[in-house]
């Protein structure tokens, strides 16, 4: 048996029809640019996830750099985020011409909000925390220090739609949430997308001009922009996934059950805390035999993944200005985490031979 970490040609026959219709209506009507399913689209989002507006953008990272400029954030200032993301949590940062700060995290793999406090300095402007994983962030306690601080937050929530935190959505609790619609996420696009979440109706005018060049209206333009638009075909595509997500993250959720079921006694397993209801985007196990495991696996056709093998802190780009063990923390996990096969097109039978076939490793 195969157990394939992604599977995104399982995942979308089923829309295959419905894919194609949309295309044809599009082409139909010539309406390419933004136009009513973009509309359509950030109206079912906001419903969703129940905030009172959003804005589709071109994808995640411009979600998180839009944001972080609405706040008039540039050189000079400082943003916290988490070490062990996706690079672009802290790349769309340095776009900006600001210093990402970067605080440890909790085994959970989300930033520690306990060390959040030590790197603020007058300089810092937001805090990025990201819902790795699908879980989120200690976000109670992150308001409660951007609060008493006066910084604002942005909400990276790339890994996350769908998550909620004490029963709200996830990306209702900074000034705005930035999700990707990228092919991998659990709602995804054929292609890049991005959608910014806010109830900020100011932070929401800004936003609609500010991903189209900055246009005032067609001929005029009051601050210069980058083209970050959603494009309206993928966003024709979003609409009908959308109907789905909930049934996807059920189903995520499930197999995250099945795995924590049967595996909690050889392998560190996630799981919620009373406040969470994470939606699994990745399943990161733990164990100190990652590499043996991802290699016996392999030779079994179970393909995993590591997210991620090297901290952003780490990476050439930052030329050795950080040295090994800054933050001690992510650098022990990034050598320990493994992300087991979650896609919600899995069969129980997949999911059982991956348990078995861990199991037997660690007999
Ligand atoms: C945590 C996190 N932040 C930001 C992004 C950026 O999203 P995109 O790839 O759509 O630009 C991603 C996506 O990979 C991500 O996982």
């Amino acid at each position: 048996m195969k157990v394939p970490y992604i599977d995104l040609v399982a995942q979308n026959k089923k829309y295959k029809k419905i894919f194609k219709s949309s295309l044809e209506d599009l082409i139909n009507k010539g309406d390419y640019i933004i136009g009513s399913k973009v509309n359509e689209f950030e109206k079912k989002f906001s419903n969703f996830i129940q905030s009172k507006y959003s804005v589709g953008v071109g994808n995640g990272t411009d979600a998180l750099f839009l944001s972080l400029k609405y706040l008039g954030i540039g050189k000079g200032d400082e943003v916290i985020t988490a070490p062990n993301s996706y690079l672009s949590s802290a790349s769309s940062i340095a776009l900006t011409g600001a210093k990402p700060v970067f605080v440890d995290v909790n085994d959970d793999l989300n930033i520690n909000p306990d060390l959040i406090l030590g790197s603020i300095t007058k300089k810092t402007k937001a805090i990025v925390p990201v819902h790795l994983t699908g879980k989120p962030a200690k976000i109670n306690q992150i308001l409660k220090i951007a609060k008493a601080n006066n910084i604002k937050i942005i909400e990276d929530c790339a890994q996350a739609v769908g998550a909620k935190f004490q029963r709200s959505h996830i990306g209702n609790f900074g000034i705005s949430g930035c999700f990707s619609l990228h092919p991998l996420k659990n709602l995804n696009a054929l292609g890049d997308g991005g959608i910014i979440s806010t109830n900020n109706k100011k932070m929401y005018h800004w936003l609609l001009q500010a991903r189209n060049h900055g246009h005032l209206n067609r001929n005029d333009c009051s601050f210069w922009s980058h083209n970050m638009r959603l494009d309206t075909l993928q966003a024709s595509f979003l609409i009908h996934k959308l109907k789905n997500l909930k049934k996807i993250n059920k189903r995520r959720r499930e197999i995250a059950n099945i795995y924590k079921s049967q595996l909690a006694d050889i392998l560190k397993v996630p799981s919620d805390n009373k406040h969470t209801y994470s939606v699994y985007h990745t399943y990161i196990c733990k164990t100190d035999k990652r590499d043996e495991l991802v290699t016996f696996l392999k030779n079994k056709k179970i393909e995993t993944k590591i997210h991620y093998p090297i901290p952003i802190h780490l990476m050439k780009v930052f030329n050795n200005e950080y040295k090994k063990n800054s933050f001690p923390n992510t650098e022990k996990l990034s050598k320990m985490i493994i992300s087991l096969p979650i896609g919600e097109y899995l069969t129980n039978n997949q999911i059982e031979y991956t348990i078995s076939t861990i199991k037997k490793f660690f007999k």
